[in-house]
């Protein structure tokens, strides 16, 4: 499946349903907040948001932290509705720019922050898009990701057909601590947060199922099945170990 296919109007408003108002990653707005708490985090840090998707974290980084936030996003339904909330929630500090991550540039040493939620896994050349962030970062900044990888070798037939259906290049959670170390970046701690993909996954799915009435009024019958066959698919790979949820977290060492 196309980026632009899952990210359809409608396909962002019933992920967001799912997920939580402004939001289209996992467990939300908690895990914001504790990969917040596990950096430190001055008022007014310059944060680039890469996919930035409905700006829930932006806004709350900006509410919370008055942080300066710099939204980047490909698809143009999603910015264009991130910025209408935005103002009429009048939220000042964050700036939301439609575009490929990769086609963009910004000055060396523009950004406190990289932060960066369940995006990369559209990225098949992440060696790339770390030594621009690298690049991007303040020395001292914090890099803060959190991404779908892989166990190590070949999954079941199952994940598989997932994995390609989805055209996500996942790489094996091991890899990723070679990849952000490749591009520089020290003090590189890569978590299994497996476990709590699971329970976040199978509570979504029992939310889904409960509320399917008011589910399928609003969106269709064919949206219900198609989230509830995601999930299901979803919880199953994080419960057979084929598929990992990694939580990212890197600095680039102060000048000395
Ligand atoms: C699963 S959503 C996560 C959004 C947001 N980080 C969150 O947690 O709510 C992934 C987002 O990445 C964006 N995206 C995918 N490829 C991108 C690229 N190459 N450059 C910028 N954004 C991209 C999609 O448009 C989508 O909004």
């Amino acid at each position: 499946m196309s980026s632009e296919a899952q990210y359809s109007t409608t396909g962002i408003l019933r992920y967001e349903w799912i997920f939580g108002y402004g939001f289209l990653g996992y467990g939300e707005p908690e895990v914001t907040r504790e990969l917040i708490k596990r950096m430190d985090w001055p008022k007014g840090l310059k944060v680039l948001d890469v996919g930035c998707g409905l700006g829930g974290a932006a806004f709350l980084m900006a509410r919370e932290h008055q942080a300066r936030i710099t939204g980047v996003d490909l698809t143009e339904e999603i910015v264009d509705l991130a910025r209408k909330r935005q103002q009429e929630q009048g939220i000042s500090g964050v700036d939301f720019i439609q575009g490929d991550i990769h086609a963009l540039d910004f000055a060396p040493e523009s950004f406190d922050v990289i932060w960066s939620r369940e995006t990369l896994l559209h990225v098949p050349e992440k060696e790339k898009l770390f030594n621009k962030f690298y690049h991007w970062l303040a020395p001292g900044g914090h890099l803060s990701i959190t991404d779908y990888a892989r166990r190590q070798g070949r999954g079941s037939r199952l994940f598989e057909e997932y994995v390609e259906e989805s055209g996500y290049p996942l790489p094996e959670l091991s890899q990723y601590e070679d990849i952000v170390s490749g591009a520089g970046f020290s003090e590189v701690d890569v978590e299994d947060k497996s476990e709590l993909l699971s329970r976040l996954l199978e509570d979504q799915l029992h939310k889904l199922e409960k509320n399917r009435q008011e589910f399928c009024q609003r969106f269709s019958t064919e949206d219900f099945e198609y989230l509830q066959r995601r999930w299901q698919l979803k919880l199953d790979c994080c419960r057979n170990g084929d598929m990992k949820w990694a939580w990212v977290l890197a600095r680039k060492q102060a000048s000395v």
